[in-house]
């Protein structure tokens, strides 16, 4: 089954063509991050005006990529929320339309779907790989999940405040350092020593595994208020520190749910997030008889087209023709699937 899925939550522009959920026949993403970093974040009315520009040409670009065209398509699937309402709607209403005209199924995906769905591509995992735990890690969340299916999970956990990329992306800010944070802050940090500052571990005495960064930003905030770096070992050291306590509540918080969670065998690491190396080196050490699992290339980590491709695929399986009902796009909404 060849699925043509679209994905514009946030400022990027990307389509793909995905075969049984697993395999990529075509992957593009235009992305107008390079615009965004000059401007410290990004301005959705800008990113919308800009994705409506490349939507079509990147739609010709997916289908040249994979040598295909419109008749060799079986669904259109597209996010369908939460993110950017203006930029949703773009690639929601190019997914409508490419449907109605080509009478193709459409499958409405919840971005979270996406990225949980994202660690099966290009990669064999054990046909019982479930029950697992995930965690989801981007810009706009972080949640810990129980799956029992590609479709079915519970929630185990969530951050309070902010999300462990916008931490890294405030704490760039904080840092005079480009967006998005987190590969600026990963880069700089690489010289450092994280070992130098000592920032508090969040909700230390909480039994449950949501997760809250606010404080951390707080206490680098005053960290650089009251110590600024003299020069760049310094700024290295703080970068590097702050880094440590993002990953290290993300992995305490994990550790517990797996403590918790025995029966999984495996714990997924996905989202924008996932793509931090020091995460992934330290979570196989935190975690050394759990299969450590994430997305199969970088492109699949952060926002992409071919996890909404997979996740499409997913949710017809395991829920039919169901899937194929109509659906509303929001900024906003709550993954029931
Ligand atoms: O999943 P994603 O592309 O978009 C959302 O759905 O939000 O995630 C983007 C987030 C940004 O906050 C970015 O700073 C973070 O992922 N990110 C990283 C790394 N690469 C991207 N965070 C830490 N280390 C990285 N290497
Ligand atoms: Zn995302």
């Amino acid at each position: 089954m060849q699925i043509l899925a679209i994905e514009t939550s946030c400022d990027e522009t990307s389509v793909a063509i995905v075969e049984d959920g697993q395999h990529v026949r075509a992957l593009s993403i235009a992305s107008a991050s390079n615009e965004f970093s000059k401007k410290g974040g990004v301005i959705p009315e800008d990113a919308a005006r800009k994705q409506v520009e490349l939507m079509l040409p990147t739609v010709h670009a997916a289908l040249k990529q994979a040598s295909a065209d419109m008749n060799s398509i079986d669904a259109i699937a597209v996010t369908k929320g939460p993110g950017l309402l203006g930029s949703l709607l773009v690639g929601t209403t190019c997914a409508r339309t490419l449907a109605l005209v080509h009478h193709k199924p459409l499958i409405g995906v919840h971005h979270t779907l996406g990225h949980l769905s994202s660690t099966f591509i290009e990669q064999e995992l054990p046909e019982d790989s479930f029950p697992l735990l995930t965690l989801s890690v981007s810009g706009g969340h972080t949640e810990l999940w129980l799956r029992r299916s590609h479709t079915d999970g519970t929630l185990l956990g969530r951050t309070r405040d902010d999300a462990a990329g916008e931490a890294f992306d405030k704490g760039a800010a904080l840092l005079d350092l480009p967006y998005p944070g987190g590969p600026s802050i990963a880069k700089a940090a690489e010289l450092g020593n994280e070992e130098a500052y000592e920032f508090p571990l969040p909700l230390r005495d909480d039994a449950g595994f949501d997760f809250s960064f606010s404080g951390l930003k707080t206490a680098l905030r005053y960290l650089l208020r009251d110590h600024p770096p003299q020069d760049d070992r310094e700024h290295a050291n703080i970068a590097a520190s702050y880094q440590y306590a993002i990953v290290r509540h993300l992995l305490t918080q994990t550790q517990r749910a797996v403590e918790a969670h025995n029966e999984c065998a495996q714990v997924h690491i996905v989202g924008g997030v996932s793509a931090n190396t020091r995460l992934r080196e330290w979570a196989q050490a935190m975690m050394p008889d759990k299969r450590i699992v994430v997305p199969s290339s970088f492109d699949y980590c952060t926002d992409n087209a071919a996890m909404i491709g997979a996740a499409a695929y997913f949710i017809q399986q395991e829920q039919g023709t169901n899937a194929y009902d109509d659906f509303e796009t929001a900024a906003s909404m709550p993954m029931n699937v």
